[in-house]
């Protein structure tokens, strides 16, 4: 008995060894090297089976005094794996300089996994989406007008990427677990299956991969269930993302079938989502995420949690979906586990309680660590030193064309264009092709029209013009689309502008251009004055703290901008919401004196600003441009369906062909019931039109002209979900509403389309309510009647 105590004392201290072998050990990596890859039908830890619980943590969107906390909180909720992006464009801003130094020394971050005793898998894209600018890609690659992004036909693109890659390799390399790091498995690109099918791409980005010194390591990809099998990719094992709430059965069975012996494992299990301006605050209820959580455990399933802690997009960072263009919000909670400021949510409790039952031989969950920073309050700032915009121009570039502002050398903020304009005694309309992404048009300094990218907008009503109008249109570029094919997305004017009396289109040319970059540097050389500002200004204040800590500035009292603080570019506010606030985080700030800078191109209704112990993420505000939609039915009276059917009670795609090709530029779906004969709604996750060619054709010009329900206050599930190429979020017809079917749906693609079919995806997560049984579709060349 004694001699089994001792035994049994021996190999605690030698694993205990091991592990402070392990959180000792300092990069550049020791020789204590091991191995990690994918086995037969499970993964492999030093020849061990091993389950992936990991954790995605951006170090972008944390500052680097709370990395180690935050690694720390992912330890304590079960984790023993973190999983990062490398963001491309916050390390190489001026093409040809990288910078992996303070915020951005990402070989630190994962060194301070590694002292943590965690494992790593880093995904250096170089295209990473992430709802981050462009997703990941700098902004300069726009500078050239035929750029073309994730494909080996732009050797331009290409060569930028090995270089990129090449330079995390230095940095990241040295920590392949083969090597004496932590890193187990390093992705290649990100969810390549939604964009493409060339495997001779995927092919060239793996020996890109191998090539920048990740020679050694386990490779991984990661892609959807629905489309994992779009391309191949020798070498590479595969994970499956998908949201919280998932059938886990159904997400796996046809990969199963493809990849009989491969390990399982959710690349990215969705904790929550990001918030889109102007629509309501996405959540995701704890007890679906855990059911889901937990049959993955139960099938000894490895996942990687999207987003552990989601922190915040500071800056000009955060970027933007598209159809339709919605630019995501600064804030990045992402209803996570860990919230914002980094303290543990419900979710995370119920993570950590779960986990604690499937640890592995050995393990133990450590004590939740202690927040560094408490949250503060700050009384309300009063702001009487601005700068109005009009008075504060920087030195004017001339152009005979409209260009956006990359062509100008600049990467983010507001761009104006100024030009004179000839009297005429009747109204005008003006035509911007097109607005990315918010506009203000001015006649001699008075706004006359503002425009929304959201919306499609495009004219202004011009006024009659005396003897030297000025026409100042001021535009400021929100968050480049990261995902999808509309990623080549110029800021400013993209096009042309042009004016028209109703019966002749003048192209206008000519232009003086002021460029207004959002660097602090910038923000500081206006000259503020006590006078009250009038349109567009910046604001600047002081304010005395005795201590620091987190803290959320309440922006709801502005309009639309940016807030500098102590130099910090804290990101967007708007008052549409649904984020009121601003988090800055405590160590953005200083005991005595501290300054505030605003940016408002639009107007605040009182200037001041008082900092709260908590976030504001759920709250839409009042919105000019929101368009009064006006109840409306749609008749189809007289209109033949070109197809009408029945749907079984199954998950997944299903595909639709009509008798024969059908020329139209309008459809309709209706849903005539649900499969449930007492469910009165209809809910659809994806719908496609297929072209002659048997392809998808791009959704990328559709709008929603009619919908006789949608839920878009309770939940953003508005009609537009349908073509937001997110198979995790659905369409629904508005929550408890009382009306019976038939639902209906129409959209215009834009132009006339030769139609075979269509495909239609039902919602993916375990609920089916909603699930359309019989349908009619319908495509017309001219307008439907509304
Ligand atoms: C995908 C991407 C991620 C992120 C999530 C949504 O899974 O791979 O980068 O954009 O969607 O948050």
């Amino acid at each position: 008995m004694r001699k089994a105590l001792f035994l049994f004392i021996l190999v605690l201290l030698s694993a205990s060894n091991a592990m402070h072998a392990q959180t000792t050990k300092q990069a550049s990596p020791s020789t204590n090297t091991g191995t990690f890859i994918a086995g037969d039908k499970e993964f492999l830890l030093n020849g061990k089976p091993f389950i992936i619980r990991a954790s995605e943590l951006h170090y972008t969107r944390i500052p680097k005094a709370y990395w180690n906390h935050r690694i720390k909180m992912c330890k304590a909720m079960g984790m023993n794996t973190i999983c990062i992006y490398l963001f491309w464009n916050i390390h190489e801003q001026v093409q040809g300089t990288f910078d992996f130094t303070g915020q951005n020394d990402v070989a630190e971050f994962v060194r301070l996994i590694q002292k943590n005793g965690m494992y790593c898998i880093l995904r250096p894209g170089p295209y990473v989406c992430a709802e981050w600018d462009m997703g990941g890609l700098p902004w300069w690659l726009l500078k050239k007008k035929d750029l073309q992004v994730r494909r080996l036909t732009d050797s331009y693109f290409m060569e930028q990427t090995k270089n990129y890659l090449n330079e995390a390799g230095k940095q990241l390399a040295p920590f392949q677990i083969q090597r004496g790091g932590n890193i187990i498995m390093v992705q290649v690109e990100n969810e390549y299956g939604t964009w493409g099918s060339d495997s001779n791409y995927m092919e060239t980005m793996r020996d890109n991969i191998r090539q920048a010194g990740f020679d050694k390591v386990q490779l991984l990809r990661c892609d959807w269930s629905s489309n994992f099998f779009h391309y191949k990719l020798d070498g590479a094992v595969n994970a499956l993302n998908f949201g919280a709430g998932s059938n886990i059965d159904d997400q796996f069975r046809k990969f199963k079938e493809i990849n009989p012996t491969s390990p399982l494992m959710c690349g990215e299990y969705w904790t929550g989502w990001f918030d889109q301006w102007g629509r309501p605050h996405e959540t995701r209820d704890i007890s679906s995420f855990i059911g889901s959580l937990k049959d993955m455990m139960d099938r000894k399933i490895s996942f990687s949690l999207y987003m552990a802690h989601g922190g915040t997009t500071f800056g000009q960072w955060a970027g933007a979906n598209a159809p339709a263009y919605a630019p995501t919000t600064s804030s990045y909670d992402y209803n996570a586990p860990i919230d914002e400021a980094g303290n543990p949510t419900d979710k995370f409790y119920a993570i950590r309680d779960l986990l604690k039952n499937y640890l592995q031989e050995g393990e133990a969950l450590p004590a939740i660590p202690q927040n560094p920073e408490e949250t503060i309050t700050i009384p309300a700032i009063a702001f009487t030193q601005t700068a109005n915009i009009f008075e504060n121009l920087p030195v004017a570039k001339q152009s005979v064309n409209i260009q956006p502002m990359e062509f100008f050398d600049q990467g983010w903020g507001s761009i104006m264009y100024r030009k004179q304009l000839s009297p005429c005694n009747h109204k005008q309309t003006l035509i911007i092709k097109d607005v990315h992404d918010w506009a203000t048009v001015f006649i001699n300094g008075k706004a006359v029209g503002k425009l929304d990218r959201r919306r499609g907008e495009s004219t202004v009503e011009i006024p009659t013009l005396k003897a030297n109008a000025r026409l100042d249109i001021l535009v400021e570029g929100m968050g480049r689309v990261n995902y999808g094919e509309a990623i080549l997305d110029r800021k400013g004017i993209t096009d042309k502008v042009m004016l028209s009396d109703g019966k002749t289109e003048t192209e206008l040319k000519n232009w003086t251009i002021y460029n207004l970059p959002v660097d602090y540097k910038f923000q500081t050389k206006a000259k503020f004055t006590a006078k009250q500002a009038t349109g567009p200004a910046w604001y600047k204040a002081s304010f005395n703290l005795e201590k620091t800590g987190y803290t959320y500035l309440d922006m709801s009292s502005w309009g639309k901008g940016m807030v500098w603080v102590n130099g910090y570019n804290l990101g967007r506010f708007w008052k549409i919401g649904p984020t009121q606030t601003l988090c800055v985080p405590g160590c953005y700030l200083k005991k005595g004196v501290n300054e505030i800078i605003v940016l408002d191109i639009d107007k605040p209704v009182a200037p001041n600003i008082a900092g709260l112990n908590h976030a504001i993420l759920d709250v839409i505000g009042k919105d000019d441009n929101q368009l009064q939609k006006a109840a409306r039915s749609l008749n189809l009276n007289g209109l033949n369906a070109v197809v009408a059917g029945t749907f079984p009670a199954e998950s997944g795609w299903k595909t639709i062909n009509l008798n024969e090709t059908t020329a139209g530029r309008y459809f309709c779906f209706e849903a005539l019931n649900a499969q449930d004969p007492n469910d009165n709604s209809t809910s659809v996750a994806e719908f496609e039109i297929i072209g002659e060619d048997g392809k998808a054709i791009s959704s990328i010009n559709w709008k929603v002209v009619f919908v006789d329900s949608e839920e878009t206050v309770k939940a953003a599930n508005g009609a537009d979900k349908l073509f937001d190429i997110q198979e995790s979020i659905i369409w629904q017809t508005k929550i408890g509403d009382k009306a019976n079917h038939p639902h209906q749906v129409v959209i215009d693609m834009g132009k006339e389309i030769n139609v075979k079919g269509f495909r239609i995806l039902p919602r993916t997560d375990k609920s089916t309510k909603g699930m359309v049984k019989d349908y009619r579709f319908f495509l017309e060349k001219k307008p439907f009647k509304v």
